[in-house]
């Protein structure tokens, strides 16, 4: 079996951020999401990874994750053009061959391994497997129609009248067949060939889908707040208390992880939270669910509930919560009481 990671997209839903970093890249727990994902693909054991780009972006997606070593995978890069899904699978046609493939989108995290999904789609010789859960706002994704046998019956993306709660996650595995119906669908209306609308076709072809539902957590990235959300339950899950950093005239609260050459002075911090290497905190409070990357500053600050990227500046503001800020990046309160001065790029948002 070989793994498609699709990174590559346009992640227009995170602008700014995304003019200049891949969607796969924004860090929770001072980590790339992708990162993340890959550890989901290395459990599975494949070792055969294509990772998809997209032609601006790609460039970074290579670095981070280089040949593929720190998941023990042979990584081939493939450039794609972010026409849909589907359209990734076709242009990785060659890489996967005749293969079976897991395919996992690189902004979807999960809370619980997919070796046992895997498992289940070589067991029963299926052609489809794709993954669900059940979500309050279906509008938003690909949607999945089961009969009472659970088999798949009908699949829809982003319907505007959802025919059922269960979304489709962004993890599937595939038999060659895949490639017969990518071939056959047109692109949607969004201008994507869409993978949903090659499994309904696979479906109108006579072959096998399956789908399990998920029953641990799960978050596509595509906003503000789902990044902070996976930012969270990550820190929640995963941080360990860790102090390596220098502490002066401080107080350090539960799980928090002080990465080496950080200074925290005469401030408060309550885990679960990450300071990054090399950060300075200074008389401030970072509260839980927060993390700082490497080399920040915060100074004179309340920060809670925030993804601070590497190289940012947080000064003198009284209170900082849910927000993500980017890479060197400053956050200063200057001046009196009710003067906002603002330097702010494309599709920023501020709310004073
Ligand atoms: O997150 C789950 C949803 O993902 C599913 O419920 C939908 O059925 C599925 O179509 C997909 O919808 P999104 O609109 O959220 O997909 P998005 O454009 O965010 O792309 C998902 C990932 O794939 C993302 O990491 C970017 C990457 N991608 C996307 C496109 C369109 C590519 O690598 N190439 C592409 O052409």
């Amino acid at each position: 079996m070989r793994c498609l990671v699709l990174s590559g997209g346009r992640g227009t839903r995170l602008r700014p951020l995304t003019f200049s970093l891949a969607k796969q890249l924004v860090p929770v727990a001072n980590r790339p999401i992708l990162g993340w994902v890959l550890d989901r693909v290395a459990e599975v054991g494949v070792r055969d990874v294509g990772v998809v780009v997209a032609p601006d972006t790609g460039w970074a997606v290579r670095e981070f994750v280089g040949d593929g070593g720190e998941w023990g995978f042979r990584v081939e890069y493939i450039v794609q053009e972010p026409l849909g899904l589907a359209h990734a699978v076709k242009v990785a046609r060659r890489f996967l061959g005749d293969d079976d493939f897991l395919m996992c989108l690189g902004d979807n995290l999960l809370g619980s391994s997919i070796r046992g999904f895997v498992d289940r789609f070589e067991g029963e010789g299926l052609d489809g497997l794709i993954l669900l859960k059940e979500v309050e706002d279906p509008r938003r994704f690909g949607v999945a129609v089961l009969d009472g046998e659970g088999r798949v019956v009908r699949l829809v993306e982003k319907p505007s009248e959802p025919p059922s709660n269960l979304a489709l996650v962004g993890v599937y595995v595939f038999s060659r067949r895949v490639h017969e119906a990518v071939d056959r669908i047109r692109p949607s209306w969004r201008g994507e060939l869409e993978i949903t609308d090659a499994i309904q076709e696979m479906i109108n072809m006579g072959c096998r889908v399956g789908a399990e539902v998920l029953d641990s957590w799960w978050i596509d990235t595509g906003k503000k707040d789902d990044v902070l959300t996976a930012n969270a339950v990550v820190l929640d899950e995963y941080v360990v208390r860790d102090v390596r950093g220098e502490v002066v005239g401080s107080r350090v609260e539960g799980r928090a992880r002080i990465e080496e050459g950080a200074r925290v002075v005469d401030s408060v911090v309550r885990g679960p939270c990450v300071i990054g290497r090399g950060c300075v905190v200074e008389n401030s409070f970072i509260g839980p669910y927060t993390s700082v990357g490497d080399g920040s500053r915060i100074v004179n600050s309340s920060v809670e509930y925030c993804v601070i990227m590497e190289g940012s500046v947080v000064e003198n503001v009284e209170r900082l919560e849910e927000s993500l800020i980017g890479r060197n990046a400053r956050v200063a309160r200057r001046g009196g009481r009710g003067v906002v001065r603002l330097h702010v790029g494309d599709y920023s948002e501020v709310e004073v």
